[in-house]
């Protein structure tokens, strides 16, 4: 990076759901711990047309919307990097709008400019995007010390060839190292813990492979609705929405060897060979294995299709073709309008056989939503004269205030800032996730679409209970 360069962060789609409720609050929160880079600008481009002063408003609404307690007049001072830019994403004109506000922003800052477009928008605009981008010139850069990159959030393509599409479309206009894919529940702390807990620990090290592990369970359970993203979700479904991108990089991360170096190139080759190795549905074993459900009412939802049969919630059990992981089967769920919140990892063990102490597995559970947590259920002696076993809990919470956890969106603005690549997907990881899905999809209509209460505990017969 250039010794005074600045970073002017553009948000396509800049006044939408994903920017008022993650992205304005994460970019504070990195203002006030001084994180951002000492010059810096937010532009957002979006098709109301407003004011700077308007645009600020809205963010300042926005944040204190998320959280009350805030320095208003850090606040203000934030507020005050933003500009605005109206018009649409899908045309020429606003990226040369866009364009024009570089040169105020060097002239005034006194800095070259390193650019972020984070493409807040549906994924299917994307390669639209990338071309106007391109032809617009803005996303070249004009010194060699200063950089452009794009953040793009998934799901990358909506299968496995209109993602390679995607990819060869940018390949031709961008350098694969301009390229963030984000996924963004890798930079969730307890996420990324998977890999200090696993490889730190000699306790689990050695005892993690189907020798030792009966089974993993990986929920996600979410009690909101789709009502206000009925349109954008009925093209997208529970699947494509959270299992090929979220669900899948958590079974990588259980799954995936020790990288032999700590760097981002070691970690995700090793997390996309976990992908390849997935076990692919057949037209047999789909109807065994999986089943996918549509909460009722579902289809009354503003923007839904009256006949829509778009999953709202998606149960599959599966393997990996690994000899660590021969025979342990991985139980995959996640829906929405359920009864709870709960996004967590469950590792079941398998139990002692023989002897006085045989009787239940341990488990551990790592939760990431409602609290980044983790509890450990363990053997041990039941207080008592005789001489009894119980089960009982070791637990452990991030999500203390003092100890600092970093929320998933500050860690992917700030890593795009650094260059660091380790949390985003490559194209090999998103390649081996649709080649898995396809299996699925290719069957999909083929299964019975079942249906489910709001706020129950989903479709009855589903897997989890085998
Ligand atoms: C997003 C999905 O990627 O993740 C949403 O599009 C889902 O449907 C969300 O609700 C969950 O993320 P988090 O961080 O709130 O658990």
């Amino acid at each position: 990076m250039a010794e005074h360069s600045g970073t002017q962060f553009f948000i396509l789609g800049g006044s939408g759901d994903l920017a008022q409720r993650k992205l304005f609050p994460a970019l504070f929160d990195l203002y006030t711990q001084q994180l951002l880079p000492s010059s810096f600008q937010v532009v957002g481009l979006a098709r109301t047309v407003r004011s700077d002063a308007e645009y600020q408003a809205l963010i300042k609404t926005s944040i204190l919307n998320q959280s009350k307690r805030i320095d208003v007049a850090s606040l203000d001072a934030f507020c005050a990097h933003a500009r605005y830019v109206s018009g649409s994403f899908e045309e020429l004109e606003s990226y040369q709008k866009l364009h024009a506000t570089v040169a105020t922003f060097e002239t005034q800052s006194g800095s070259s400019a390193n650019k972020i477009f984070y493409l807040a928008v549906p994924p299917v605009h994307y390669a639209h995007i990338f071309n106007l981008l391109h032809e617009s010139g803005i996303a070249q850069t004009n010194e060699k010390d200063t950089w452009a990159r794009i953040l793009v959030e998934k799901p990358f393509g909506h299968d496995k060839p209109s993602a390679i599409a995607l990819n060869e479309a940018l390949n031709g206009l961008f350098t694969e190292d301009q390229i963030f894919r984000i996924d963004h529940y890798l930079a969730k702390e307890a996420i990324q813990n998977l890999l200090s807990f696993r490889f730190g620990n000699t306790l689990v090290h050695n005892a993690w492979n189907s020798e030792h592990i009966a089974a993993v369970h990986i929920r996600m359970f979410e009690s909101i609705n789709v009502s206000s993203r009925g349109a954008f979700y009925d093209k997208v479904g529970a699947l494509r929405d959270v299992g090929q991108n979220h669900l899948l990089q958590m079974i990588a991360l259980i799954a995936m060897d020790e990288p032999l170096h700590f760097t981002a190139d070691a970690i995700r080759k090793n997390r996309a060979s976990v992908l390849k190795k997935l076990v692919p549905f057949t037209k047999d074993t789909i109807h065994t294995n999986v089943v996918r459900a549509q909460y009722e009412g579902y289809t009354d939802v503003d923007g839904v299709t009256p006949n829509s049969t778009t999953e709202t919630y998606f149960a599959f059990k599966t393997f990996i073709d690994t000899p660590t992981w021969e025979g342990v089967p991985f139980f995959v769920q996640a829906g929405k309008s359920l009864s709870h919140d709960e996004v967590s990892i469950q590792i079941d063990f398998k139990p002692i056989q023989h002897g006085p102490f045989a009787g239940e597995g341990n488990a551990i559970v790592l939760t990431v939503s409602p609290v980044q947590s983790m509890n450990i259920t363990l053997n041990v002696k039941k207080p008592g004269h005789s001489f009894s076993i119980e089960q009982n809990t070791l637990s452990f919470a991030w999500e203390d205030e003092n100890r600092g956890v970093v929320n998933a969106y500050e860690k992917v603005i700030l890593d795009c800032i650094n260059g660091e690549r380790t949390l985003f997907t490559s194209t090999d990881e998103v390649l081996a996730s649709w080649e898995f899905i396809h299996s699925l999809t290719t069957h999909w209509d083929t299964l019975p679409l079942q249906t489910y209460e709001e706020g129950s505990a989903g479709p009855q017969n589903a897997l989890w209970k085998q």
